[in-house]
């Protein structure tokens, strides 16, 4: 699935979202509340975008490997992180052939897998290179707040959204999937992956002052979803 944000756009998405209302105070301090203490740890981002979280990971002291599908995404994070990680482009659809089985202690996705129509695969892949006490941790947007968009009205179908977001300061085209929350389940517990921790997320403080409408919105309303998994 090839979004423009994330391709030709890549450089613009990545200052749009240093200091945004939904990245930067609502989804990554609401992720970052549920990992894990990350000093000598070995991490995978999965859909690093720009390298926000790889920036973090490392400021914390893990050694960390960075995967996108967009060229423009690595090069993006190799400019900022050098060989501070290991980032190269791969789509997920395809999980992760060149990482070795039982290699990681954390992998994390976030807001990545509602580009994939399928993530069961790709969880399947992330069973496979976790330690076994490692843990997975990923958000993904709401299934409340996806099935607003749902052109069938059938809250129970997996589909394709087609919109537009601003967040690039213009209406740009972006296709994402929309599934409901069992669908979701089901593919953790069939790649054999449970969950051991869910949040519905928090927009932070700084937002009240920021964007009031938003927080307002994110304080009243669904709009990501917070999981950490273990492998069962
Ligand atoms: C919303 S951005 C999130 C970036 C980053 N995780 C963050 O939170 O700052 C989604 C990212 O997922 C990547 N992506 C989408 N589909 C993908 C796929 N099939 N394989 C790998 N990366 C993918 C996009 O290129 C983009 O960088």
């Amino acid at each position: 699935m090839f979004n423009p944000m994330y391709g030709e756009f890549a450089a613009e998405y990545a200052a749009a979202i240093r200091d945004n209302s939904y990245n930067a105070h609502y989804e990554r301090p609401s992720l970052r509340a549920l990992l894990p203490d990350l000093q000598g740890k070995k991490v995978i981002d999965l859909g690093c975008g720009p390298g926000e979280y790889a920036a973090y990971l490392v400021s914390l002291g893990a050694t960390v490997t960075a995967v996108d599908a967009s060229a423009e995404m690595i090069s993006l994070v190799q400019q900022k992180l050098g060989n501070n990680v290991h980032a190269y482009q791969q789509d997920l659809t395809f999980g992760v052939p060149d990482e070795a089985d039982r290699s990681f202690d954390l992998a994390v996705s976030p807001l990545m897998i509602h580009y994939l129509e399928d993530p069961t695969p790709l969880f399947r892949e992330v069973k496979r290179i976790l330690k076994p006490e490692g843990q997975f941790v990923f958000s993904t947007h709401h299934p409340f707040m996806d099935y607003e968009f749902s052109p069938s009205g059938n809250y129970f179908l997996t589909e394709k959204i087609v919109d537009e977001w601003n967040t690039l300061g213009r209406p740009t085209r972006v296709e994402y999937f929309r599934r409901p929350l069992s669908a979701l389940m089901k593919s953790l517990f069939d790649a054999g992956l449970c969950m051991v921790e869910m949040s519905e997320g928090k927009p932070d403080e700084q937002m009240q002052q920021s964007d009031p409408e938003s927080y307002q919105r994110l304080s009243t309303a669904p709009g990501f979803l917070f999981l950490k998994c273990r492998v069962m």
